[in-house]
């Protein structure tokens, strides 16, 4: 089929490349020239594993622009997947929606085409781009009979395992009010659904893995399985983190009582690790455009309410427990080991390393920061924080009253800290990943302190 992908982010591009890997025809469309000329000579603008090798793949069915009448004007299948970042009162900022369909409704040309809400919006944003359509559509081509639906497919993928995600999912969910829109939706998928592509080498399809869940619903019941979804998985995270303060104060260990927990099937194991919470793009917006959504009917929804308070607490909580080890921060020089929400990723969207260091910088502390990958988006994205940046993660020792573990790269649990001790003017390490190995650390001579396990 061919497919027009609107917004070459970490979901447009991931969509995109996918796609055309798994044999359609795909433009992707971006108002932003610079991420598109990288594209066209081969580069991809963000750190994705495997995405530049799946791109190579299939580049001979993928093409960039810039121009949306190049994108539009054939594609059968519409994917808008531009970013729906939070407004200052908690709803999602839907002008970049706004803009994508009114340039499908100026372009659009194919006899159907299908447009497919691949961004987390709003419940009600389905109809609201087919009025947006519509209107673009009547005053521009009065005279095409180029008919159209809205449909909602959300995306569930994980930066940094995108691709895998995307290729091998749980489910593919869409929801439409036309019966016709998902059978499209479901040929469209349908290599990916019964898994007959070649596996690629550097993705190998899990063993056993046969067949990708399929679930058709309304278009209201799509774009809400997102949020709670998100919320659900925000609440697990933030429902250990409340654990683990607890197992603190009582001297247990929180590692064994997420094992114990997630040994229950009916828990599982998945979004039980303790430490500093969730950042990145998602899960502090949605859960917030959903609390957002329960005032418009008013509904309160305390618990999607209190997993973000206990998220945020987390933050705090690290600084309270360096000022409470280090007694003054003024003056003091505190390393970052990692600076992205999470490893596997370049994203440094509501990262805990950016709060961390600007509560530290409030009080008067030096920060220094490593991290392998995101350190080059930092330096521009923050460039208004007076952080330090390391060249190795080594460096963040030099000198330092107390290194925090922010972003678990697996490359710091082999840092030398035999050594490291003897560079730093306090010897004192905060395990916010709870991803360190602690005994290795104290036979090294630090003092380490692990969020939800006792010291
Ligand atoms: N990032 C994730 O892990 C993830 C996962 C699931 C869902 N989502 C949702 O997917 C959506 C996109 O997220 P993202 O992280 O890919 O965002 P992003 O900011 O990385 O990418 C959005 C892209 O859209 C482009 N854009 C904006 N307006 C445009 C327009 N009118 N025409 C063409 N391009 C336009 C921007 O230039 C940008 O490149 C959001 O709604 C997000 O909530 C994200």
């Amino acid at each position: 089929m061919k497919v027009a992908i609107i917004g070459t982010g970490y979901v447009g591009l991931t969509t995109g490349v996918s796609l055309a890997f798994l044999g359609h025809d795909v433009t992707c469309l971006d108002v932003d020239e610079s991420k598109i000329s990288a594209l066209n000579s081969g580069l991809i603008p963000i750190y994705e594993p495997h995405l530049d090798e799946l791109m190579k793949l299939a580049r001979h069915r993928l093409k960039f622009t810039t121009q949306a009448s190049d994108a539009l004007g054939a594609a059968q299948v519409v994917f808008i997947a531009v970013g729906t970042p939070s407004l200052p009162d908690g709803k999602s900022n839907l002008s970049y929606l706004k803009s994508a369909a009114q340039s499908v409704g100026q372009f659009m040309a194919a006899p159907h085409v299908v447009i497919v809400n691949k961004s987390t919006v709003p419940i009600g944003s389905g109809n609201w781009v087919e009025s947006l359509v519509r209107d673009e559509y009547r005053e521009k081509n009065i005279r095409k009979s180029s008919e159209f639906s809205v449909a909602s497919n959300p995306e569930f993928l994980r930066e940094g395992s995108a691709l895998s995600d995307m290729l091998y999912a749980d489910r593919v969910v869409v929801g439409a009010d036309h019966a016709a829109s998902i059978q499209v939706l479901r040929d469209l998928y349908q290599p990916l659904l019964e898994q007959t592509f070649d596996a690629p080498s550097f993705l190998p399809r899990p063993e056993n893995f046969k067949a990708v869940h399929f679930l058709s619903t309304d278009l209201q019941s799509a774009e809400l399985i997102k949020y709670a979804a998100n919320a659900f998985l925000a609440l697990k995270v933030s429902f250990i983190n409340e654990v683990a303060e607890l197992s603190e104060k009582v001297g247990a260990d929180i590692v064994s009582i997420a094992r114990g927990i997630g040994l229950d099937a009916r828990i599982g194991n998945r979004f039980l690790q303790a430490g500093l919470g969730w950042g990145g793009s998602c899960f502090g917006k949605d859960t917030l455009a959903l609390i957002s959504t329960g005032q418009e009917y008013g509904l309160n929804m305390p618990i999607t309410q209190a997993a973000r308070e206990v998220n945020f607490r987390q933050r705090r909580r690290l600084v309270e427990i360096l000022a409470g080890e280090l007694k003054i921060l003024k003056g003091k020089r505190i390393g970052l080991l990692g600076l992205a929400f999470k490893p596997n990723t370049d994203d440094l969207r509501d990262s805990p390393a950016l709060e961390i260091a600007r509560m530290l910088l409030d009080r008067g502390a030096q920060v220094v920061a490593f991290d392998p990958i995101a350190m080059k988006r930092a330096q521009k994205e923050w460039s208004d924080v007076d952080l330090r940046y390391a060249d190795r993660a080594e460096d963040v020792f030099v000198e330092a009253d107390a290194v925090v573990h922010v972003t678990e790269w697996p490359e710091f649990r082999t840092l030398p800290y035999e050594a490291l001790k003897s560079v730093m003017r306090v010897p004192l390490v905060v395990d916010g990943r709870v991803g360190l190995d602690r005994d290795r650390l104290v036979s090294a001579g630090l003092k380490v302190i692990v969020l939800g396990k006792s010291s």
